[in-house]
């Protein structure tokens, strides 16, 4: 990413050796652990793990406490790219600069790791020792990254991009598929950061929770701006898949320009979120990040 400060970097990292760990001790058959340690370990920017880190500084939490939560979304986010990428969805062959994983294994394999991947976010979640937080806490955790990400979270966003191809769509009913394709599972990262420090008070979560909503549309537009703007090569994904594939996207919408200013506003809303009662730098930093990254 762009203007990345050594500090996210070393945050990564962390993320990296996390996840690692995780998967070292996960005991999976070999070839499954090796397809699901592949989906993972690509090299993926980690936005959402540096998002629930930056969500629990934000109500006056350490990072650490939102290590599981981290990994967790991180998790969510590496199944639901592997599946996305299957021949029955966009059929990609390239993510990450690497073939695929369907591509570099097969596609049961693949179904499978992406199956198995999302499986072990919720296990983490239940029973991490690294998890410091009571059940109840734990409970609260699960059920959010439960409802981001199923029938009326992010699979439903999934559904309904491919029921959407081909159709001319308006902007609210592109802006509701996006917020739950993509906007649900980073809303789910800033919301578990934040309760896994046990500090955050209701006003607090609102405020995060408005904020997370408009920074994962603003990740979406961004995403849809970089398929048509950007070289494969920079984003390690076929450019250019999108119109192709006749998928509705801010750019087949309203133009490059007109994306580009729904960017533009979406990131005021997310800002205007950021209220006080909240210590909102780091959030702030990695919305921008969202907005300007190249990749
Ligand atoms: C790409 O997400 C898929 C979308 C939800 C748009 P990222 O751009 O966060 O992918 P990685 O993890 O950095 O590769
Ligand atoms: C992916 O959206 C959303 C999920 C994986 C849930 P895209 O299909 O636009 O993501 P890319 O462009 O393939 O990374
Ligand atoms: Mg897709
Ligand atoms: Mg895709
Ligand atoms: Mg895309």
């Amino acid at each position: 990413m762009p203007t990345q400060s050594q500090g996210l970097r070393a945050r990564q990292q962390r993320v990296d050796a996390l996840l690692r760990s995780e998967l070292r001790t996960c005991n999976a058959a070999d070839r499954l652990q090796q397809a699901m340690t592949y989906a993972v370990m690509g090299g993926g920017k980690r936005l959402r793990p540096l998002l629930a880190y930056a969500a629990a500084e934000s109500v006056g939490g350490h990072m650490e406490a939102a290590d599981i939560p981290a990994i967790a979304v991180e998790l969510i986010h590496a199944y639901s790219l592997v599946h996305d990428d299957l021949p029955a969805m966009d059929d990609d062959a390239l993510r990450r600069g690497l073939p695929t994983c369907h591509i570099a294994f097969d596609e049961a394999t693949a179904i499978l790791a992406g199956d198995a991947l999302q499986a072990l976010a919720f296990e983490l979640l239940a029973n991490s020792p690294l998890l410091s937080t009571g059940h109840g806490t734990r409970l609260q955790m699960i059920l959010e990254l439960a409802r981001a990400s199923g029938a009326n979270g992010m699979v439903a966003g999934q559904m309904l991009d491919i029921e959407a191809a081909g159709n001319v769509r308006d902007e609210n009913a592109l802006g509701r598929m996006h917020s739950l394709k993509t906007g649900a599972l980073i809303t789910a990262s800033v919301m578990l950061g934040a309760l896994s420090t046990n500090l955050a008070t209701p006003a607090q979560l609102a405020a995060l929770r408005q904020f997370a909503n408009r920074a994962g549309l603003a990740f979406q537009i961004k995403d849809d701006l970089l398929d048509v703007e950007a070289e494969t090569g920079v984003i390690g994904k076929q450019q250019g898949k999108d119109a192709a594939r006749n998928k509705p996207t801010y750019t087949s919408l309203f133009g490059v320009a007109g994306a580009r200013q729904r960017l533009q506003a979406t990131v005021e809303e997310a800002e205007a979120a950021l209220t006080t009662g909240l210590q909102a730098a780091g959030l702030r930093e990695l919305l921008h990040l969202i907005a300007d990254r190249h990749y």
